[in-house]
């Protein structure tokens, strides 16, 4: 029998010829400008699956797994798989996968562009032609931070956060600009120290001494709230903050506070706690840079993804071990074997 792959959004083109091509059943569930199904409508159309392939943050809770333990796979369009609850598929004896390496570049751009638009208020001063307020000389100077080491030729440093593809990508993009680069990321210690050019520090540390922090590791139970108010408190006045990673590893609400109060310059954000929602104040704020959650995306990029996450659907779907494995313990699980 054709085994059955659900795709509860609208998949790339590049994705969709990697389903094609492997003669399994294909379902595409969304709206027609891909509006993502409710629970009840994802719930109801896992039941008709053997492998689901969710969009990234889509989230995939126990309901959902529950709803079909004989489920062959789920193969995760994002590297980020805090959506899915991993300890319930995985205790079904259900492998799931994600899509790393495809996007590294493509997000440690995107952190770049944030961390220059809000040192240099890129936005806001944009904002101001457009909205006829340039008056020429003499009015308002978008006085920003500089990246560089500036007139006075002081080398900034830069603080990176979780030393993976990601983080590693972002610090070789700092070369240019000439600055100090520490990281933390007690599960990457040895290589952070092997590096050249580079220094580990603990998490207090680091945060004291950064002029840019960046956040680069995943969302998990020691991550949660990683940066609340004692460590926004710990950062210089004329810091700035960007999040490409996952909203939940900043306190937003005491990020807004910090915002408001000065104490810290800025903060640009690509993720946020409850998404696509915004923390009361947070969008009234001039110091902030926000976007909706678009490390990823640039055409080619979200293609190699969906060929990524395509091709694990289709290695899961015939039984075969796919190549991005998050919890390779179920292939000798009991549970996987009888299935
Ligand atoms: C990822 O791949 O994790 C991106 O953040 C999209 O979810």
């Amino acid at each position: 029998m054709r085994k059955r792959i659900l795709i509860p959004w609208a998949m790339l083109g590049r994705g969709k010829e990697v389903l094609k091509k492997s003669k399994s059943e294909v379902r595409y569930l969304h709206g027609p400008k891909g509006e993502l199904p409710t629970l009840k409508e994802l719930i109801q159309a896992v039941c008709q699956a053997d492998v689901l392939v969710p969009r990234g943050t889509q989230p995939v809770p126990q309901e959902v797994i529950l709803s079909n333990p004989n489920l062959l796979g789920i193969a995760n369009y994002g590297v980020g798989y805090d959506n899915i609850d991993i300890a319930t598929a995985t205790q079904l004896g259900i492998p799931v996968t994600n899509t790393p390496g495809v996007l590294t570049e493509t997000t440690a751009d995107l952190a770049w562009a944030l961390l220059m638009a809000t040192a240099r208020k890129i936005p806001q001063a944009r904002d101001f032609v457009l909205s006829g307020q340039w008056k020429g000389p003499g009015g308002k100077v978008f006085m920003g931070q500089d990246i560089g080491p500036g007139g006075s030729n002081k080398p900034k440093t830069l603080g990176i956060i979780g030393f993976g593809k990601i983080g590693q990508a972002v610090m070789r993009r700092s070369r240019g600009f000439k600055m100090n680069v520490i990281a933390y990321d007690p599960l990457m210690k040895e290589e952070i120290e092997k590096k050249r050019g580079m220094e580990y520090r603990e998490l207090d540390d680091l945060l004291g001494k950064s002029d840019f922090v960046t956040l680069h590791c995943p969302l998990t139970k020691e991550t949660h709230h990683l940066i609340g108010v004692r460590e926004l408190e710990l950062m210089k006045p004329t810091a700035i903050l960007v999040n490409t990673s996952r909203g939940p590893v900043v306190d937003e609400k005491a990020l807004v506070s910090a915002l408001q109060k000065g104490r810290i310059a800025g903060a640009g954000l690509d993720v946020y706690e409850e998404e696509p929602e915004l923390s009361p104040g947070l969008s009234q704020l001039e110091n902030v840079v926000l976007l909706p959650h678009i490390g990823s995306a640039t055409q080619d990029t979200r293609e190699q993804m969906a060929v990524v996450a395509a091709r694990n659907a289709v290695a899961m779907a015939r039984g075969k071990k796919p190549l991005n494995i998050i919890n390779p313990e179920v292939f000798q699980s009991t549970k996987y074997l009888q299935k």
